[in-house]
């Protein structure tokens, strides 16, 4: 961890200074400044975004996880991270018929594919829209791919490492369905859970993490 106080007390003392001599002239400190600094940011990334064509504005308000992943700094305590787990398995979904290993093939275009869901991508017209799902972007896949982010864990050789038996594609499913029911904090979107994309799309993207005959098996 980084020592921050030699940079953090000069400011809170000039800041302290600067209202002490404003104070004449109507400074009010506000009464709870987490409060206040929490209200601001808010605000800012409010402003960042303007309303139009393909913006979808009610992602920019925390739901109830996101709030306690926030206010415990992603670290939430046993109790609190299990109360967090089973709120977010209430919404698991699964594709008609229950099939969890979909297609491969339509499931590698997903992995793939940059779009994703970012801002100006979402058509509120139509919600059947396909969007990608931009996991290459936090994950090394394929060989073939060299532009992989890092954020998450490297999935290449992922089915031929775990298999593919039953409890491994559920939770393969689940886990990109809602990374949250396993990990409380995770750093990974909620793809299925936030309708990015739908049960079929995760049971492609599941048949391509798991099959034997998938490029990132090979
Ligand atoms: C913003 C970054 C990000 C994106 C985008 C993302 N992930 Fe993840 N993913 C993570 C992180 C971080 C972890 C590890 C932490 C955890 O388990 O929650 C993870 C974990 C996983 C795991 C569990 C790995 C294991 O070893 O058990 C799977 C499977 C997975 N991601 C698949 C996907 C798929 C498929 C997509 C695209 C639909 C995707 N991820 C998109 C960040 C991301």
């Amino acid at each position: 961890m980084m020592n921050r106080s030699p940079t953090r007390t000069p400011i809170a003392l000039t800041a302290g200074a600067l209202c002490a001599v404003a104070i004449l002239a109507g400074c009010a400190t506000p009464a709870d400044p987490a409060a206040e600094t929490t209200r601001l940011v808010d605000q800012y990334v409010a402003e960042s975004f303007l309303p139009g064509p393909g913006q979808d504005l009610s992602r920019l308000q925390q739901d109830d996880t996101q709030k306690d992943c926030t206010t415990t700094r992603g670290k939430p305590g046993d109790a609190l991270a299990e109360a967090i787990r089973a709120r977010e398995a209430r919404n698991m979904a699964y594709p008609e018929g229950g099939r969890l290993l979909g297609d491969w093939k339509a499931g590698q275009k997903i992995f793939n594919d940059g779009f994703g869901y970012r801002i100006g991508s979402f058509i509120p017209s139509n919600p059947n829209a396909v969007r990608g799902g931009n996991c290459y972007a936090c994950h090394q896949g394929e060989k073939k791919e060299v532009a992989f982010g890092n954020l998450g864990t490297s999935l290449q050789s992922y089915g031929k490492v775990r298999g593919q038996s039953e409890p491994i594609v559920k939770y393969t499913y689940e886990k990109i369905y809602n990374a949250k029911v396993y990990n409380a904090c995770s750093n990974m979107p909620r793809l299925g859970h936030k309708g990015i994309l739908s049960p079929k799309q995760v049971a492609d993207l599941t048949a391509y993490l798991l099959d034997p005959a998938s490029p990132i098996n090979q």
